[in-house]
């Protein structure tokens, strides 16, 4: 069922412009749910993995658009905290399988106290059953091991809930353009290819970012660390100074991730930080971006339109096809990492 495609991975990356516009079906059922939410006070995220990256940008989204204060909670982490739950708390727990055990407990808890909401892609699953919402994500199934078009399926559903909430209509026509943004970045994935042929045999990655860019650096970074077993670490631009600036060297990839918008200097002020230390700099910026253009190693580059606020529903596709191509060139399978499974059914 590769349909052509070498791996269910590179297929599934391929089908994100489809989950896209799938997921944005689910609007009307969102609006039902933030219709009914009118009361609470405070949201709270608990997820695992690439599910806690979409959760982080969540946070960003339901804070400036909404102005609801919002947590992140790692769910293995969401015990030393659930005390602070209450009534007028959302929670909203994201799970691609809807199986994960430490989602699930917290999920538990959570319901004795609190208003919950499932965001989740198998229907069915424990998850759709145990909590009071459920929005599904419409990525159909995902094989490969690693999330790709099960996590810009969660954001859509994320962008989808916090414009909603926020009646920020101009935000949900932006959501409709994008699926169009993917199909020029599948386009040149040659350049991507050579990048990952350049890159194979590099043992540490840095990946930063600041705001909306900040998760996208993370998630960046466990995709490489998963399916091509090279050290990659994800920061926030503004924290290289207080501690990992000392690990920049001759020849350290450091890909930034800087989508136009207000953030755009600061970041290219830590580009220029570890590029003087020698860092072979991989930026993904936009393509009249002149100033990014100038400085980086190595770029790709994406329609202009695709400022900061939408911006990690989109330059996430890069980073998934720079691991991607990165595992084939050093001859691994990217849909079965070592270690790792689908879904994770213990604590
Ligand atoms: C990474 C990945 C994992 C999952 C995590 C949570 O590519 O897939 O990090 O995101 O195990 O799984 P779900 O979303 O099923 O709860």
């Amino acid at each position: 069922e590769k349909e052509g495609y070498d791996y269910f991975m590179i297929k599934e990356i391929n089908e994100e412009g489809t989950a896209i516009k799938n997921t944005l079906t689910e609007k009307d059922n969102i609006k039902k749910i933030t219709d009914d939410l009118s009361d609470i006070n405070r949201i709270v995220f608990v997820a695992c993995g690439t599910s806690y990256h979409a959760s982080l940008t969540g946070k960003y989204l339901l804070e400036s658009l909404a102005g609801i204060p919002t947590d992140v909670l790692l769910a293995s982490e969401f015990k030393y905290s659930e005390n602070t739950l209450n009534d007028e708390t959302l929670v909203i727990f994201i799970s691609q399988s809807g199986e994960t055990a430490d989602t699930l407990k917290a999920l538990n808890i959570a319901n004795e106290t609190s208003k919950t909401l499932a965001i989740v892609n198998v229907a069915g699953s424990s998850a759709t059953r145990r909590a009071k919402y459920v929005i599904h994500t419409q990525a159909g199934p995902e094989i490969g091991v690693a999330a790709t078009k099960t996590y810009v399926s969660q954001l859509t559903s994320i962008y989808l809930f916090a414009a909603l909430l926020a009646h920020d209509d101009n935000l949900l026509e932006r959501l409709q353009k994008v699926p169009e943004y993917f199909e020029d970045i599948l386009k040149d994935s040659e350049i991507i290819e050579k990048m990952a042929s350049k890159y194979k045999y590099a043992q540490d990655f840095f990946f930063i970012g600041r705001g909306y860019a900040y998760p996208i650096a993370l998630e960046g970074a466990l995709k490489l660390k998963e399916i091509t077993y090279i050290h990659g670490e994800g920061y926030a631009a503004g924290e290289l100074k207080h501690g990992p600036l000392a690990l920049i060297d001759q020849g350290v990839p450091v890909v930034v991730v800087l989508p136009p918008g207000e953030n755009h200097r600061k970041t290219m002020s830590n580009l220029e930080e570890v590029k003087s230390r020698g860092a072979d700099v991989i930026a993904v910026g936009s393509f009249n971006d002149e100033k990014l253009i100038s400085k980086a190693n190595d770029l790709f580059l994406i329609n202009d339109e695709v400022d900061d606020l939408i911006a990690p529903l989109v330059y996430i596709i890069p980073l998934q096809l720079l691991s991607y191509y990165i595992a084939i060139e050093r001859g691994l399978d990217p849909d079965k990492p070592k270690n790792l499974a689908k879904c994770v059914t213990v604590e």
